[in-house]
């Protein structure tokens, strides 16, 4: 397949993006410094911000699929949901229907899943990035695309183990999960109809 890449210069996007290469896919990265992606086979980097719709627009083209791995590290005002409005518009406006997000577990309908510290952590500390999370996905279900949220729960830097849990079970708990091991789980859901309109759990 043919993908766009939004967040490839992320811990997960990095994953994402080298185990789709490895599947064969080619991908269209944008990346706000395009020097952070080293040139690879299948690879096209495009320099911009996802708030550009002209750079969305242009990374969307021709592709036959959409990652979003968007996060708000270290930044005043969170990308989730002003970044997914804008690769929702490059989306209808191209035609492409498949689009895979990563949000979190403990946004929206999933809060009971995570653990009450955590949760509280949240409330105090990821209280913005939270809500635009839920206004993330928010978007997405809204937008009539045939859509993936995936919520992962706390990401470590660990190997691919393939040996984690996922689904829509509401009292699944969020655990450690691989950020490789989300990759190959958002991989799947580019060709996979199982949680076509759902927000798995990946823990
Ligand atoms: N940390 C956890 O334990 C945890 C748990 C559950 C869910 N999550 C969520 O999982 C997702 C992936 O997390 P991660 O730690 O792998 O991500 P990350 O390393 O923080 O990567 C975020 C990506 O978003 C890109 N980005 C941010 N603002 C942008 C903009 N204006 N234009 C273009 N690109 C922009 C960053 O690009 P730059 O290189 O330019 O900054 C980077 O590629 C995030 O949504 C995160 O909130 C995290």
């Amino acid at each position: 397949m043919h993908i766009a890449l939004f967040g490839a210069t992320g811990g997960t996007g990095r994953q994402i993006l080298a185990q789709a290469l490895e599947q064969g896919h080619s991908l269209r990265a944008l990346a706000r410094d395009p020097t952070k992606l080293d040139p690879r086979d299948g690879l096209t980097t495009l320099g911009g911000d996802v708030l550009d719709p002209a750079a969305v627009a242009e990374c969307v083209q021709g592709t036959d699929a959409v990652i979003g791995v968007l996060g708000s590290h270290g930044q005043q005002e969170p990308i989730e949901a002003r970044g997914t409005e804008r690769i929702l518009v490059a989306m209808q406006k191209a035609g492409v229907r498949r689009l895979v997000v990563v949000s979190s577990l403990g946004v929206g309908d999933s809060r009971a899943q995570i653990p009450w510290a955590f949760r509280l952590m949240m409330d105090l500390m990821l209280k913005r990035i939270l809500a635009a999370k839920a206004e993330q996905e928010r978007l997405v279900r809204a937008s009539g695309l045939e859509w993936v949220i995936v919520r992962p729960g706390g990401l470590t830097d660990g190997p691919r183990t393939g040996a984690y849990r996922f689904g829509l079970d509401p009292t699944l708990k969020s655990g450690r999960i691989a950020r490789a091991d989300v990759a190959e789980f958002v991989l799947r859901q580019l060709t996979d109809d199982a949680f076509l309109h759902r927000t798995p759990a990946v823990t």
